[in-house]
């Protein structure tokens, strides 16, 4: 999600520094190139060696190098970056920035930079009160830079309240979210079905089909990553999913997942039914194993409930609804019937004739067909891609504000 995201993360010495590495792995696990820059007294409370190799480049301290007499250009820099960081800052650094002061490669960096500017204090209690760090902070804000407020807690020098550096978890959902522009999905409610079904024949024999779970998982992912919220009904899949914006429903029958994604569906702006559910469930549960030798010469079947199809009725003005379609022959055709006959507005075809494609395969290839007529062909990637790319189109063709 940040691919292609400059940061310079400049680093104070504040003993809060140690939060920094963690921060550097997040951003780099989400693909944004990281330039740390130190102040030379950061140095004594986070080794540039563990920076740099975290961030994968050289971290900056110095204008130049005595032995070679090399110089960083903080013009160079300070145009380079997306966004520059400081965390975390100190009263000192505060105190310089404010004033405009630029006597080491950080604060001369901050003069030269045209992108958004976030700082994160962090210091002791009676020194964050004090009211020329106030004035300090508030003169920063004037000049349009963001502030991270520090979080109220146990402070290093033992003492209780306003001044530490927030978790990296939080500085990095705040970087990101001013990285990447919110999405239309952000906090819209999604209902997803994923996973096969088992429909028990006796207490240990059951019909289910090559259902995995995973590509429903993988939007499940796919959704919250841009923001909403997502209850995911999952059949009886080996696959998991922990997310703090994903509720996982597990159900086993067509019966459960019928039952469960109805009491759902009002509350939801877009379901995605990407369970395979059983067209047919036993007649009679046998209460008891079936013996070999009472020998069973056929299991009568009856017709479960078209979940799908009575979404569609019930579908109203506003809601979305999406289904997929995994076919043998007549791909196409098939697919166009069911996103008729079903009321959708956009359903997914896999392919069983595609190598790679469909059940049991962590890679998958798809195509899109559209209520309005519109289609797109996604070709054959990982799961976690292809959901991507499905809501990727949503967004962009489906979300009218
Ligand atoms: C152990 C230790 C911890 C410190 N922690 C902080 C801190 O959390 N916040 C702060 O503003 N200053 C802190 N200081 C003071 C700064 O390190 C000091 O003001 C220094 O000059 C800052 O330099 P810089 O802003 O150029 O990095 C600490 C000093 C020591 C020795």
């Amino acid at each position: 999600m940040l691919k292609g995201k400059k940061i310079i993360i400049g680093i104070t010495g504040g003993i809060a520094a140690y939060k920094i590495p963690f921060l550097i792995r997040l951003l780099k696990k989400e693909g944004a190139e990281v330039q740390v820059v130190m102040t030379p007294f950061a140095t004594e409370f986070v080794t540039p060696l563990t920076l740099s190799a975290l961030s994968e480049r050289p971290v900056l301290i110095d204008f130049f190098d005595k032995g070679d007499g090399n110089w960083h250009s903080h013009i160079d820099l300070g145009l380079w970056a997306d966004l520059i960081l400081v965390a975390p800052l100190t009263a000192n650094t505060m105190a310089k920035m404010a004033s405009g002061i630029a006597d080491n490669l950080l604060l001369t960096v901050l003069l030269s930079a045209r992108c958004p500017v976030y700082f994160a204090p962090a210091m002791d209690l009676d020194m964050y009160r004090h009211a020329s760090t106030k004035n300090n902070l508030e003169t920063l804000q004037s000049f349009g830079y963001h502030l991270i407020e520090p979080a109220e807690g146990e402070l290093a020098s033992g003492l209780k309240g306003v001044g530490r550096l927030d978790e990296p978890e939080i500085i990095f959902s705040i970087i990101k979210k001013a990285l990447v522009p919110q999405s239309p999905l952000e906090k819209k409610k999604i209902l997803i079905s994923a996973g096969p079904t088992h429909e028990p024949i006796d207490p240990v024999r059951f019909i289910g089909n090559r259902s995995s779970g995973l590509m429903g998982i993988e939007l499940a992912r796919a959704f919250a990553a841009r923001g909403a919220d997502v209850h995911l009904v999952l059949g009886p899949s080996k696959y998991s999913v922990e997310h703090p914006s994903i509720t996982v429903s597990r159900v086993t029958t067509a019966a459960e997942m019928h039952e469960r994604i109805t009491s759902l569906y009002t509350d939801a702006d877009i379901t995605v039914m990407a369970a395979a559910v059983a067209d047919y469930t036993p007649k009679d549960v046998k209460k008891e194993k079936i013996k070999k030798e009472e020998g069973v010469a056929s299991i009568e079947l009856t017709q479960t409930t078209d979940i799908l199809k009575e979404l569609g009725t019930n579908k109203g003005k506003d809601r979305i609804l999406i289904g997929f379609a995994l076919e043998t022959e007549n791909e196409t055709q098939n697919a166009l019937k069911k996103l008729q006959a079903k009321n959708l507005d956009l359903i997914v075809l896999n392919s069983l004739k595609d190598k790679g494609a469909g059940f049991e395969h962590e890679t998958n290839k798809v195509k899109l067909f559209a209520r309005d007529g519109k289609e797109l062909e996604i070709p054959l990637k990982s799961k976690s891609e292809i959901a991507k790319d499905i809501v990727t189109y949503i967004e962009e063709n489906l979300i009218s504000e």
